[in-house]
C-alpha cells in the first residue's frame, strides 16, 4: 500500500510518499519546500503570501516526490484525451484557483496516474487559506485519479512522527506502533500549539470509525496565550534575530561561553526571566508574559548593551532555558500523575538540541519508569511523512467529504 500525503497547514509545502508492506513503513520520498525566505522580512508567516507560495509549489513538489519515489510515468498518446473529459469538473473543484488549476491540468495531461492507493491530507488545525490549498489539491487528485482521501489532524501528525525512523535509514522500518506503551503523554510544541495530550487505549470497536488506531486522545493542558514556538519567534524578533526564531535563538545561546568579555566592564550580564506557570498545579502553559519580560529588559538596557553580541547571546540562552524549564516540569508532572509508560515529544520546538538533552536527563532522573520518544529533528518540524503515518491509522473518505477545518482539535 502506498500513501501520498500532503501538508500545507502553515508555511511549508510538504509532500511525502510512504509505502507500507507487511506492517513495515518505508519513506519513498519526503519533500519540504520551505518558504522561510519569503516570510523572513515580515518576521513571521504572512498567510496570503503563504497561500500564493503553496499554489506555486504544490505541482512541482508533487512531480519531485513522484520522481524520487520512481512513480512518475509519462502518458502514452491515447491516454491524453481521457483527461480532457475530466477537466471540467476539475475546474469546478479548483474554481478559485485559476493559476493553480492551469498548472495541475498540464501535469495531469502529461503524466499517468501513479501507483498510489490512497491520499492523506492535513485538514487542520492551521491557517485557513493555506489549509485549503492542500485540501483542494488532494480533492482534485482524488477526483481525477479516483482515489480515496484520509483527512488528517496536523497535531496527530506531530504525535505520529514518533513512529518514523529514529535514524536515517534506507531500509524498511517496522511499524513501530508497539513502541508506544499506554498510558502515554505527548508534548506538542510548535509555532501554533503547546499541548499536553494524554493517550489511553480503547477497544477498536468503540472508535466506530474503522480507524486502525486503538487509542484515544485527551488534551490535559495547553497554552493560554502564545505557543512555545511563537515565543521563540517573537522574542527573536525583539532581539533583531531572523525568523524562524527557534533556530536563531538556539544558535545564539550555543555561542555563550562562560568566560565572556562583555561591554559591561568585564562582568557577565545577569538576566533572569520568569518561568510562567511553573508552579501552577494544572498542566497549562503561558508564554506571553515571558515575551513581555524580554521586551522590558531589552528596553531598559542602554543601546550600547542591547546591540552587543554578549547581551543577545545571554538573553537567547535565558529565553531558551525559561521555555525548557516550564515544558519539562509540566510534562514530568503529567507523566507522574497519570503514571504514563511513554512520554513523547513532537513539533518544531522539539528539534531544539538543548531541550532534547535536558528532557532525556530529567526523565531518567525524575520519571525513570517512563520511556522517552523524540522524533528525528527533521520529523519534528512540519513534514508530510508524519501525515502519511497518521493517515495510515485513520479512516479514508470520498474526496467530496474533505474540507479544511482551521480550528480542528485532537
Ligand atoms: O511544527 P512546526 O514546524 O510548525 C508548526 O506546526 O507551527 O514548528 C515551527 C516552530 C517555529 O515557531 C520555530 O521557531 C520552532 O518551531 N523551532 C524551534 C527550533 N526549530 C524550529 N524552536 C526551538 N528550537 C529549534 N531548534
Ligand atoms: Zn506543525
Amino acid at each position: 500500500m502506498k500513501i501520498l500525503a500532503i501538508d500545507t497547514s502553515c508555511d511549508d509545502t510538504s509532500l511525502a510518499i510512504l509505502e507500507i508492506k507487511n506492517s513495515k513503513f518505508k519513506i519513498l520520498s519526503n519533500i519540504v519546500s520551505s518558504q522561510v525566505k519569503v516570510h523572513r522580512k515580515y518576521g513571521g508567516v504572512y498567510p496570503i503570501l503563504a497561500k500564493r507560495e503553496h499554489q506555486r509549489n504544490l505541482v512541482p513538489v508533487l512531480k519531485e516526490s513522484l520522481l524520487k519515489s520512481r512513480l512518475l510515468k509519462s502518458k502514452i498518446k491515447n491516454q491524453k484525451s481521457k483527461t480532457q473529459i475530466k477537466n471540467k469538473k476539475l475546474k469546478k473543484i479548483l474554481k478559485q484557483e485559476e493559476v493553480f488549476y492551469k498548472k495541475l491540468e498540464k501535469f495531469l495531461e502529461k503524466y499517468q496516474k501513479p501507483k498510489i492507493d490512497v491520499l492523506a491530507v492535513t485538514i487542520g488545525p492551521g491557517l485557513d487559506p493555506c489549509l485549503w490549498q492542500g485540501v483542494n489539491f488532494a480533492r482534485a487528485l482524488g477526483y481525477v485519479w479516483n482515489l480515496p482521501i484520509i483527512p488528517v489532524n496536523h497535531i496527530e501528525g506531530h504525535i505520529f512522527a514518533n513512529l518514523l525512523p529514529q535514524i536515517r535509514s534506507k531500509s524498511k522500518i517496522k511499524n513501530q506502533k508497539s513502541k508506544i506503551k499506554f498510558p502515554a503523554v505527548c508534548l506538542i510544541v510548535s509555532g501554533g500549539h503547546t499541548q499536553l495530550v494524554l493517550m489511553t487505549p480503547v477497544r477498536k470497536a468503540s472508535l466506530s470509525n474503522g480507524a486502525r488506531r486503538n487509542w484515544k486522545y485527551k488534551i490535559i493542558g495547553e497554552t493560554r496565550d502564545d505557543a512555545a514556538g511563537e515565543c521563540f519567534d517573537k522574542t527573536a524578533r525583539i532581539l533583531g534575530l531572523p525568523y524562524p526564531g527557534g533556530p536563531s535563538i538556539t544558535q545564539q545561546a550555543a555561542q555563550l561561553k562562560l568566560k565572556v568579555n562583555p561591554p559591561t566592564g568585564g562582568q557577565k550580564l545577569k538576566i533572569f526571566l520568569p518561568r510562567p506557570m511553573l508552579k501552577s498545579k494544572d498542566y497549562d502553559f503561558s508564554f506571553s508574559g515571558l515575551k513581555t519580560a524580554v521586551l522590558y529588559d531589552f528596553k531598559k538596557r542602554p543601546k550600547k548593551i542591547r546591540v552587543s553580541k554578549e547581551y543577545i547571546k545571554e538573553m537567547a540562552k535565558e529565553i531558551q532555558q525559561a521555555i525548557i524549564d516550564v515544558l519539562i516540569k509540566k510534562t514530568i508532572r503529567a507523566a507522574k500523575n497519570y503514571q504514563v509508560k511513554t512520554i513523547m515529544l513532537g513539533g518544531g520546538v522539539a528539534s531544539n538540541k538543548e531541550l532534547r538533552k535536558q528532557f532525556k536527563e530529567k526523565i531518567k532522573r525524575d520519571a525513570p519508569r517512563s520511556k522517552l520518544l523524540i522524533p528525528n529533528p527533521e520529523f519534528c518540524t512540519d513534514n508530510a511523512a508524519m501525515i502519511a503515518v497518521a493517515g495510515y491509522f485513520n479512516k479514508k473518505k470520498s474526496w467530496r467529504k474533505i474540507k479544511a477545518e482551521p480550528n480542528l482539535r485532537i
